[in-house]
């Protein structure tokens, strides 16, 4: 992958096949911030944000945007690196594959985008490790049987915050002009709250508001040949 300017998140490690590296869209992770968790009474800046799936760095660089304290890790090394900077604190497992990561501090916040498959048992170390857990993720995961005794039964949402607009992500890069058919959605839970879920939908038009002028020179990677 090519850096498109001095700015961007570099990086040139090689990617191992079977891990979800989808890089996240700035304007996702700045709608939870500008449009969810106000609505909710909640918010990031100041708060010890834990960024287990950091991958190349973006939702956690956004975080920092809004003054979350965030510690980055992630299973793979993706070698990325910001001004001369690491972009993980750590490397290592949320879950399941090998050692588990442990953060340098006690964290208030869990916020990522999981894996899918392993997105439960994200949700399970995450509340375990912060009261307060955010997961982009496809809005069905919000169905199933298995998951709503596993997970819904036992720890409803604070809420559901549906993305009216689609979330494109693709494998290896961020490409803002990528489509999907992918629909996505937040899912907030604060431990132990018994108040009923709340069904927000995230309104048209962030996509385009919340994508910077700045945000293709710091974080839109062209794809090396072999990937296009
Ligand atoms: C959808 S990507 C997250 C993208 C990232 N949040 C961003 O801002 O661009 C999922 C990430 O989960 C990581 N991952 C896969 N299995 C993991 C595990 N067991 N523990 C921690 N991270 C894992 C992958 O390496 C990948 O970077």
């Amino acid at each position: 992958m090519k850096p498109r300017g001095a700015g961007s998140v570099t990086n040139a490690r090689a990617v191992p096949d079977g891990v979800d590296d989808f890089p996240t869209p700035c304007w996702a992770t700045r709608a939870l911030v500008r449009c969810v968790l106000p609505t909710l009474g909640l918010s990031v800046e100041g708060a010890r944000v834990w960024e287990p799936a950091a991958g190349r760095g973006i939702m956690s660089l956004v975080l920092e945007e809004f003054g979350a304290r965030v510690f980055a890790s992630d299973v793979i090394d993706y070698g990325c690196t910001v001004a001369g900077k690491r972009v993980l604190d750590a490397v290592g497992s949320f879950v399941g594959e090998g050692p588990d990561v442990t953060p340098s501090r006690a964290a208030d916040w869990i916020v990522t985008n999981p894996p899918f498959r392993l997105a439960a048992d994200f949700f399970e170390r995450g509340i375990s490790e912060a009261p307060l857990v955010a997961l982009l993720l496809r809005s069905n995961w919000a169905e199933g049987v298995d998951r709503y005794e596993r997970i819904f039964s036992k720890h409803p949402p604070l809420a559901i915050a549906q993305f009216v607009e689609r979330v494109p992500m693709v494998r290896g890069r961020w490409d803002p002009d990528a489509t999907t058919a992918t629909a996505y959605a937040w899912f907030v839970w604060l431990r132990g709250a018994s108040v009923g879920t709340r069904m927000l939908w995230i309104p048209p038009g962030q996509r385009q508001a919340l994508t910077y002028p700045d945000d293709r020179r710091r974080f839109a990677v062209e794809p090396e040949p072999d990937m296009l």
